[in-house]
């Protein structure tokens, strides 16, 4: 998706034009967002960072702007702009305050809000008298002396009240830390198809058996990707497809039905284990879009019109992301009471239909990208007539994104 905003525009005008229209309901997602056509290199990097960072941190930042606004709803082109200069000069080391208050004050300019600069300039330099010269830990909270930083940590980590809520004291020490984990953006890696050599490249960080961790994204997309020797694949969604093999036991042959299968990557891996895999969603776009190489078919989980006696059947169920927060920072915006429990309703209900289809003495596994305990083991720990064979939840880091998968048999 190409981001809103005239081609001659800067990396300000057009994050704060994206932020917009996110914040408007006109843009759904960031994930896909691409910078528009004349953004370029450098500067349609800085456009990402900005996005992606500002969606991550407005709590944070929002708080410390209200300690120098009146009380009251703010224009929204305001808060966004006071936003940008904040991750500016919290979060990006690169950019002098100075040029970080005035750039994001002129982006307010260039989006037709000349009568918002006074006080948002105004705001932005009080910010940057908070900012310490010397960085004392990563990301935002490093440039903001102990006693500035606020107390709930959802604010501190941009993270919504209620995933804290359920998060509960399931976390390890130090809770920071893992919290602050949450917003990471895992390093693009790849997975290597059977028989294909592996990949070269100059920005390869690391290397597992058939997984590469890229520097550059680019590299790994225009080489290996591009002419099909690699697939991208997070590798918190590779072990789901371990799980399939390793914890359910499948065996080259056996029948896999994957219920939420598109864009198609465990249905993928599955395929290239030797598994006959049954590729099911309910999305008639998207399964249009799945690899021509799958076998495809639109079906509605919750009505399947399959027989039962597939040796496993994988529910890798919609979620709230709440897992790969850093490549979906907008997801965060969406978890509240209502969208937490319709989630797991659709969740309980498609793991109760996986299990009618499941043949005697076969496996059902349950995947999310989530790591909320009421999507994850609230869901795969109370299906009637099951019992766990296994479980994982991989937390978001440097290398992985996060998520869960559970192995069910009859009891
Ligand atoms: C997390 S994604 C699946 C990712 C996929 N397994 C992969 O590895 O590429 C969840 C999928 O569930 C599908 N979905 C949502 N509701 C569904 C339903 N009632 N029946 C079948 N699929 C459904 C969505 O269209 C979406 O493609």
């Amino acid at each position: 998706m190409t981001g809103p905003g005239p081609v001659d525009e800067g990396p300000r005008t057009v994050a704060l034009r994206t932020l917009l229209a996110l914040e408007r309901g006109v843009l759904p997602h960031l994930s896909d967002w691409e910078p528009p056509a004349g953004l370029e290199g450098p500067d349609a990097g800085l456009a990402r960072e900005l996005i992606l960072g500002c969606a991550t941190h407005a709590r944070l930042y929002d708080w410390l702007a209200d300690r120098f606004l009146r009380p009251g709803p703010q224009p929204a082109e305001r808060r966004i702009a006071i936003r940008l200069a904040a991750h500016q000069l919290f979060a990006l080391d690169r950019v002098p305050p100075h040029a970080a208050v005035a750039t994001a004050v002129g982006a307010l300019r260039c989006v037709g809000c000349p009568h918002l600069t006074g006080v948002a300039n105004a705001v932005a330099r009080r910010l940057g008298e908070l900012r310490l010269a010397e960085r004392s830990g990563e990301g935002p909270l490093g440039r903001l002396p102990l006693d500035l930083r606020p107390e709930s940590e959802a604010v501190r980590h941009g993270l919504p009240d209620l995933l804290l809520q359920d998060l509960g004291d399931s976390l390890a020490e130090p809770r920071d830390a893992q919290l602050a984990a949450l917003n990471r953006r895992p390093h693009l890696c790849t997975r290597t198809r059977p028989g294909a050599p592996q990949p070269t490249g100059g920005s390869i960080l690391k290397r597992e058996g058939p997984w590469t961790w890229w520097g550059d994204p680019h590299e790994a997309l225009r080489g290996p990707v591009a002419d099909g020797r690699c697939v991208v694949q997070d590798r918190a969604q590779g072990r789901v497809a371990e799980a399939v093999l390793q914890t359910a036991k499948a065996r080259p042959g056996d029948a896999v039905l994957d219920l939420c299968a598109a864009p198609g990557g465990k249905s993928t891996a599955l395929r290239d284990a030797g598994l006959v895999v049954l590729s099911a969603d309910v999305s008639l776009a998207k399964v249009r879009d799945m690899p021509d190489e799958l076998h495809r078919v639109i079906s509605d989980g919750m009505q399947p019109a399959f027989a039962a006696g597939f040796e496993v059947v994988l529910v890798d169920a919609p979620c709230s992301n709440t897992g790969v927060l850093g490549r979906r920072p907008e997801a965060r915006l969406r978890y509240d009471r209502q969208h937490r429990d319709g989630l797991v309703e659709l969740q309980r209900s498609l793991l109760r239909s996986a299990a009618s289809l499941v043949a005697p003495g076969g496996r059902l596994v349950y995947a999310t990208c989530s790591v909320s305990p009421p999507e994850n083991q609230g869901v795969a720990q109370f299906l009637d007539g099951w019992r766990l064979l296994g479980e994982h939840l991989a937390w978001p880091g440097e290398f992985e994104a996060g998520g869960y998968y559970a192995v069910l048999i009859r009891s």
